[in-house]
Order: structure tokens, then sequence, then C-alpha cells
């Protein structure tokens, strides 16, 4: 039978569906062998055999469209640099592997749509923010090289990075052991600290932005990348499967706060941090939405519950990182250093520690009961120091009644 032909657009689509997680490179795989037995007279197109068995929805689909069309229109015309291919794609954007011709070296450029940059204040972000980035010179961040506009669309320049994203691995099913991961999570503290340092909080730590590069240093992704709030509102509207669900977002992000601080990363990088040691993302439900809720309100289930052969101390430094109040986190980058070096010393982690007992006797002299803890362990915690201050009081008083018989019986001798 003759074929109607897979065309290089297709391809795109193809993989970009995949990329998304929209359907697997299998059911791709499947659409195109039956696209192939369409004869000319009856042709049929990938994109309508994807609507057809409903692993996309027409938004979907659309978006796709704009993005494949305004960056294939816009990478051809960036001017210093010479396209070599495609990295990938997110819910925002196309990354084109490059070559910078002045340099004659390989860079990754990031190609926005115009829907993203619409937006004056978003526009004057971009390019402060970018300015900043292309600022910070750290062995853990992907290195900002220019940012600017061609054909009314914006584009960031960036250091390649040969090699794979945490979320592969993770998509995989691996679980990291608790050494393995805190040697990783401690390059992105340090990434992280420098950035805040510099007045840049990054607002989107996720598996995604976290690559690993052939020598298995990590590089922090899309520093200075300055995003939309409204990204919310997008996941919302889209039941999340383009957008991404928002696995790790801080809960003050969720409510929209305005003045998001280097804490929203603290919580994200904790969320980070619970996934690669449990192997599942910190709470799960079916839309983004329930996520978001369940970022506001459930209380975490502590990791060394789930996986049992993890130590106490990296469950506590997770729960305070991931503490829904964030003036109950650690205040900045240096303390989750301290103790999450502390942890990979076979240490307690003091200034968690410090964090539960605060507030568990602030509760035993208030007599009060929290419905809804905000740090997983306070329950266990509290009922643990209301069983010593318990035992504490019975022991005294035994050893009153001790000495007071010893005293009688002196005074009687
Ligand atoms: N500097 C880089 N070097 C090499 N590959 C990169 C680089 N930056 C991004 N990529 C690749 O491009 C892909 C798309 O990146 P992008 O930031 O657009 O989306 P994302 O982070 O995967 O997801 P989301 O849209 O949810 O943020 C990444 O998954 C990664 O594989
Ligand atoms: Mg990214």
């Amino acid at each position: 039978m003759a074929n109607s032909g897979v065309t290089n657009y297709d391809t795109i689509m193809g993989r970009m569906v995949v990329d998304q997680f929209l359907c697997t490179e299998t059911e791709v795989r499947h659409c195109i062998e039956e696209k192939k037995t369409h004869s000319p007279e009856d042709p049929i197109t990938l994109e309508q055999l994807l609507l057809d068995k409903q692993f996309v929805t027409n938004t979907q689909i659309k978006r796709l469209r704009d993005l494949i069309r305004e960056s294939k229109d816009v990478s051809s015309q960036i001017p210093g640099y010479k396209i070599l291919g495609k990295l990938g794609s997110g819910a925002m954007a196309v990354v084109y592997k490059a070559k910078q011709v002045s340099l004659d070296r390989t860079v990754a450029i990031k190609v926005l749509p115009k829907k993203f940059v619409q937006k004056s204040d978003y526009v004057e972000r971009f390019y402060k923010e970018g300015r900043l980035a292309a600022k910070m010179n750290h062995n853990n961040i992907v290195q900002a090289i220019d940012v600017g506009e061609v054909g009314g669309l914006y584009y960031f320049v960036m250091e390649y990075v040969e090699g794979k994203t945490l979320h592969d691995d993770l998509a995989k099913g691996k679980i990291f052991n608790e050494d393995e991961a805190i040697d990783l999570i401690l390059q992105l503290v340090s990434a992280l600290g420098h950035a805040h340092a510099m007045g840049l909080v990054h607002r989107d730590v996720k598996p995604k932005n976290i690559m690993i590069n052939k020598n298995d240093i990590v590089k922090l992704a899309d520093m200075g990348l300055a995003r939309e709030t409204s990204d919310i509102k997008a996941a919302k509207n889209e039941k999340g499967k383009a957008f991404g669900t928002p696995y790790y977002i801080a809960p003050e992000q969720i409510r929209g706060l305005m003045d998001i601080d280097g804490r929203a990363d603290i919580y994200a990088l904790g969320a980070t941090l619970f996934h690669m040691v449990t192997g599942r993302v910190p709470f799960e439900a079916s839309t983004p939405s329930e996520v978001m809720k369940k970022h506001l309100k459930e209380s975490l289930t502590p990791p060394d519950h789930i996986n049992t052969a993890l130590t106490a101390g990296i469950s506590e430094v997770v729960e305070v990182m991931m503490a829904k109040n964030r003036d109950e986190r650690y205040r900045n980058m240096e303390d989750v250093m301290g103790d999450l070096k502390a942890v990979r010393n076979g240490q307690p982690p003091l200034l968690a520690r410090q964090k539960f007992n605060v507030e568990s006797f602030e509760e035993l002299e208030e007599g009060m009961v929290i419905d809804e803890p905000s740090i997983g362990r306070e329950k266990t915690y509290s009922e643990e120091w209301a069983t010593r201050y318990r035992v504490g009081v019975i022991i005294l008083g035994g050893l009153s009644a001790v000495l007071a018989l010893i005293i009688l019986f002196l005074m009687m001798k």
C-alpha cells in the first residue's frame, strides 16, 4: 500500500509530545506506523492521530504547533550563532544546541515563544535577571552568556551541558542513597547560596532544571529566567499536562505572594531531595490544583517513614526545608549546608533539632495542640517531649520522697 510519508514536522512534533510526557515513544511510533498505512488519497496527519487517540487535547496541539513554528522561524536568524540541532523542549520554550561563531564554542540557546514575553514588565525582568545571571560565576550554575531579541522573540544563550537531567534519573525510578543525594544537593545549596547573595531567587528549582554533566558535576539550569506567576494559572487551566505538575513549588508561590525570597528555593530543593531519597514526589494527586492544595494543607510524610534505610537526621532536614510556613524553614542556604554536612558526617542536624525543640517547648508551655503541623515531625517530637516531661516529674517526685524518708530516718536516730 502506498504511504503518505513521515515529514520532518511529524518527527519534531513526535519528539515534543514525548518530551512533555503527553505520551510514550511507543505510542508515537504506533501513530506513525498507522499514518504510513494511509494512502495519499486519504492522508492523515500525525497531529490528527494523536488527537483521535486522545493523547493530546486541541489546546495542547495548538500550543506545540505555535512553539515549533515560532522557534523554527527565529532559530535560523539569531545573529552570531549557528544552530546545530534541538536539545529538548519544556512547557515554555525550545532549547537548541548551537555554535557561537566568534568564539567557536558550543552553547545552548533557549527560545521563548511570544505568548510569554508579551507583557512589558516581563521583558524588563527578562533582561534585568539575564544581566544579573550573566554576572554570576559558579561551577554549579549553568553559565548565562547572552540575552537578546530577534523577530519579536526572546532568546537566552547559555553554557552547553553535555549530560542528563536529574529528572531523567528519577523518571527511570532511581532512588538515591542518602550520601549520594546529599553530595548532589550540597552542590545546589552552594549554587543557590551564591545566587541569593547576589539578589537572585531561582523560583523554579526542580529535577528538570538540575543537570548532571559527564563528570558528575551538578549544574543548575534556568537561573535568571524570569518566571510568570501566571504559570500557576496556566497549570490550573490546562490540567497541568502540558505545563508540568507543580510537585516542588513552595506554598507562598502558590498563594501568589509578591515578596518571594530564597526560602522558596529552600522548599523546592527540600522537595527535590525528598524525591531523590524516597523515589516519590512529596505530594501526589491527579490534578495540579490538588497537588497545590496538598502543598498548602497536607502534612508531609517524613521521608524516613517511606524509606526506612534513611537516618532521622536527613528526614529532619527535609522536614525543616519543607516547612509550610517559611518562617519555620532554615533562614538561608548557609544554615541548610551546616545541617546537611553534619548529617553527611554522621552528626545530628543541630539547627533542625533546635527548631523542633523550640516549637515543642512552646507547645508544652502553652498546652497547645497543633491541628495542622507545618513540620511533619512536630507531633512526634512534642509527644516525645511530653513523655520526657512526665517521666521527669515522676523521677523528681520519687527522689524527693526518698530524700524526705532519709531525712526522717536521720532525725529519728
Ligand atoms: N544548558 C543546557 N545544555 C544542554 N541541554 C539543555 C540546557 N538547558 C536545557 N537543556 C535541555 O533542554 C530541555 C528543555 O529545557 P527547558 O528549560 O525548556 O524545559 P524543562 O526545564 O525541561 O521543563 P519546564 O518547561 O517544565 O521548565 C531540558 O530538559 C534539557 O534536556
Ligand atoms: Mg528548564
